[in-house]
């Protein structure tokens, strides 16, 4: 009787793959990407706030609002992670990162399931959140005049891609990550079809849609060739 009750527990384990592991509340978010200094350490514009529509959306969309993970079907342990009042409806604290839960468990590593948010996701989600957490929009300084690989169409593939399109067992067997598998998209037409949303294709991303400028540089990265410029 024992043993069944243990076996079903492993097995149901095996299907709640979204669900926090084991908690560590000795170890609350301290997972060397925290930073004391106040305006975060990140890397681009310290200066300058950070903007929840163009920076911060998308990184809960791209990693955590999946189809069994955070989405309004599946809402794992409550938790809907799709828009501005949803993300800070609780688990965020305005002003305090380290008391906020959603950032603790995407600093110490147990979210999301399926790999750590880089140190650059972290400290920008860190400098929101002491910034006040605030739905800043329309603050994208996205320029269509830039389209290199190199600069601009990876960074918006690694802010709104490859949360899902990413390593061996990739949505549509697409890895976005990489330049090779990205030009394959982008090259039999597929890549454009689904940030344009055209009839007959699966439009991306599935959360919403990128901002014109983003699909304005991807349509003239493709239209030159889409090189690994
Ligand atoms: C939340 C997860 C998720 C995110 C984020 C996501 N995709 Fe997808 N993508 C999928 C799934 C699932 C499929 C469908 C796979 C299938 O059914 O074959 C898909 C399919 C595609 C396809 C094939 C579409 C077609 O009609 O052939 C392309 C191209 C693509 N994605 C590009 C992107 C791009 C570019 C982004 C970012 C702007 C993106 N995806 C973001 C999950 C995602």
């Amino acid at each position: 009787m024992k043993n069944t009750i243990l076996l079903f527990a492993a097995i149901a384990g095996l299907f709640v793959s979204c669900v926090h592991q084991v908690a560590t509340p000795e170890n609350p978010g301290s997972g060397g990407n925290t930073d004391s200094t106040g305006n975060g350490g990140g890397s681009n514009n310290a200066d300058s706030l950070v903007c929840f529509e163009g920076e911060i959306l998308p990184i809960f969309v791209n990693s955590c609002a999946y189809a069994g993970c955070h989405d309004s079907k599946s809402k794992q342990e409550g938790y809907v992670l799709d828009n501005f009042q949803n993300i800070t409806k609780r688990g965020i604290k305005p002003g305090d990162p380290g008391s906020s839960e959603i950032y603790r468990q995407i600093a110490s590593g147990e979210m999301p399931p399926g790999g750590s948010l880089s140190s650059d996701q972290l400290n920008l989600i860190s400098r929101w959140i002491k910034e006040g957490a605030k739905n800043t929009t329309n603050c994208n300084s996205c320029d269509s005049a830039v389209f290199d690989y190199k600069t601009a169409i990876s960074a918006i593939m690694t802010t709104n891609c490859t949360g899902c399109h990413s390593g061996s067992n990739a949505s549509g067997g697409i890895d976005l990550s990489t330049y090779t598998g990205l030009s394959t998209v982008a090259l039999n037409g597929r890549l454009v079809g689904a940030v344009t949303q055209a009839p007959g294709f699966i439009a991306m991303p599935p959360g919403g849609m990128l901002s014109d400028c983003e699909v304005k540089q991807i349509e003239k990265w493709v239209a030159a060739g889409a090189i690994n410029n």
